[in-house]
């Protein structure tokens, strides 16, 4: 943190990086506290701990383009 000012870092197809310490608000209102230097937040929407990052980004397959005959198979 330089000047007071809270850096983040958005990764590609990955988490959003927070310097921490830092307090996450969950949708539910409810606050997570977290002392880490750094916080990773699930941009992904496939973490099974959100609102943080547990690296199941990493295991998803891109996604292919609609419209192409692997969609339509479902493959
Ligand atoms: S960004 Fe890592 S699990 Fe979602």
């Amino acid at each position: 943190m330089t000047d007071g000012r809270r850096r983040v870092r958005v990764v590609p197809k990955g988490p959003i990086l927070v310097e921490g310490p830092v307090d996450v608000q969950r949708p539910d209102g409810s606050v997570l506290h977290c002392d880490r230097f750094q916080v990773a937040v699930c941009a992904c929407g496939f973490s099974a701990t959100p609102p943080l990052c547990d690296a199941s980004h990493r295991r998803r397959r891109p996604r292919k383009p609609t419209g192409t005959a692997e969609a339509a198979n479902g493959d």
